[in-house]
């Protein structure tokens, strides 16, 4: 696992700061300004990469670029997150693996876009975000959604929305090196006001289905752990192996093609660990199918259940829970919150918990001090709706 330091996030990058700050570094106004969302699932872990179901939404926190073509092929990068210098990079010769830091997100789409066979310009860009680095949130996806929006445009390449989710995701398997699937992109590039993201991971087609907790008198909270994953480690890795391994022995193109009903065929075939990877799998695609009749049929109030049975499956099943997203989701629930599990790719990031509005304070409070009394860094702990997806803001 690799624990990096966190450093906060930035701003939320206004447009007139962020266009008289482009215009101090680099001497000329932006082209304009684009910005995409950062997502939490509400449920689906894991599923993405097993051709199955997904139900993400754009969060309201997003990252947010001005860029600015040039007339050479040098790209010049700054961010107002943390302290960081200017990076230059030749965007004629970029190559997985020679960037390090947060400039491998931008990069990694100018080469995925080369590689697309557009012809990306030198360009300068300033980011700012205020999606949470390392939460589990998407943070770097944001980014890559963002910057793939703003060339899109400026290059006139006329991608879509699948084309881009397609392209950030190339970008990230290969020029930063994280094996992931395309719920985050699908999420940024193609999230709206109010509506969960109900993707279909085979073919890439979306349903968008209304999430509104607040008029149901419901909060979604958020609990950042504070503890940092990546996803170029070993844990996510692992994992898609083992499901790759089951869809293999199963005789399946993917797990998404075996039911719940085929798994006690499968405890015979697989070895106990592949077993419990793949009932993981197939249970979570059936979960998100539930969820989606559940908010259509009742609301957000009918789908703690399958949110604490989500849970259950990643941290005894999937094995991709740890002590600060079990306590965080154990404490959530024992003091209101009507269902709660981890989100995300796992080994620590945020917990989502259901919660009424009226046990919102109390919930917080709980978890605050079971980490304290646990000796586990402070939570952060905020409330989230679902948002637009990527767009042009000036
Ligand atoms: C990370 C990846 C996604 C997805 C989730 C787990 O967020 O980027 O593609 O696999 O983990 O659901």
């Amino acid at each position: 696992m690799n624990t990096t330091t966190r450093t906060d996030a930035g701003t939320g990058g206004l447009p007139d700061s962020l266009t008289s700050r482009f215009e101090a570094t680099f001497g000329a106004a932006p082209d304009g300004i684009w910005a995409a969302p950062g997502r939490v699932n509400l449920i689906g872990e894991h599923t993405d990469y097993n051709e199955g179901f997904v139900l993400p939404f754009a969060i309201d926190k997003r990252a947010t670029t001005a860029v600015r073509l040039r007339g050479d092929s040098t790209v010049r990068l700054i961010s107002t997150v943390g302290d960081q210098g200017l990076v230059e990079a030749d965007a004629a010769a970029l190559a997985p693996g020679t960037v390090i830091g947060w400039a491998k997100y931008p990069l990694g789409v100018v080469w995925a876009l080369q590689q697309h066979g557009i012809e990306v310009p030198g360009f300068d860009l300033l980011l700012d975000s205020d999606v949470p680095p390392g939460a589990g949130l998407s943070s770097s996806h944001a980014i890559e959604c963002a910057v793939v929006t703003a060339l899109n445009e400026l290059t006139g390449a006329g991608l879509t929305a699948e084309e881009m989710v397609t392209l950030t995701q190339h970008a990230e398997n290969v020029f930063v090196g994280a094996p992931t699937g395309i719920m985050d992109q699908s999420a940024s590039l193609r999230g709206a006001s109010g509506r969960a993201v109900f993707l279909d991971c085979r073919d890439q087609s979306v349903e968008l289905v209304p999430f509104q907790a607040q008029e149901h008198g419901l909060v979604l909270l958020v609990i950042d752990t504070k503890v940092s994953h990546s996803h170029a480690d070993g844990g996510y890795a692992s994992r898609r192996a083992s499901c790759e391994l089951g869809a293999e022995v199963l005789g399946v193109k993917a797990l998404r093609d075996f039911g719940v009903a085929d798994l006690v065929e499968a405890s015979g075939l697989l070895d106990p660990v592949t077993f419990r990877r793949v009932r993981h799998i197939v249970t979570e695609n059936d979960r998100v199918l539930q969820t989606v009749a559940t908010l259509r049929s009742e609301g957000p109030a009918g789908i703690g259940r399958l949110l604490d049975a989500s849970h259950a499956s990643m941290r005894d099943d999937f094995e991709i829970s740890c002590p600060e997203l079990d306590l965080a989701v154990d404490t959530a629930r024992s003091h209101g919150a009507i269902g709660a599990r981890m989100t995300g790719g796992g080994f620590g990031g945020s917990a989502i918990a259901l919660t009424p509005v009226q046990h919102e304070q109390q919930v917080r409070d709980a978890v605050v001090r079971a980490f304290a009394g646990a000796g586990f860094t402070a939570p952060d702990i905020f409330t989230v709706t679902p948002a637009a997806g990527a767009e042009r803001v000036r």
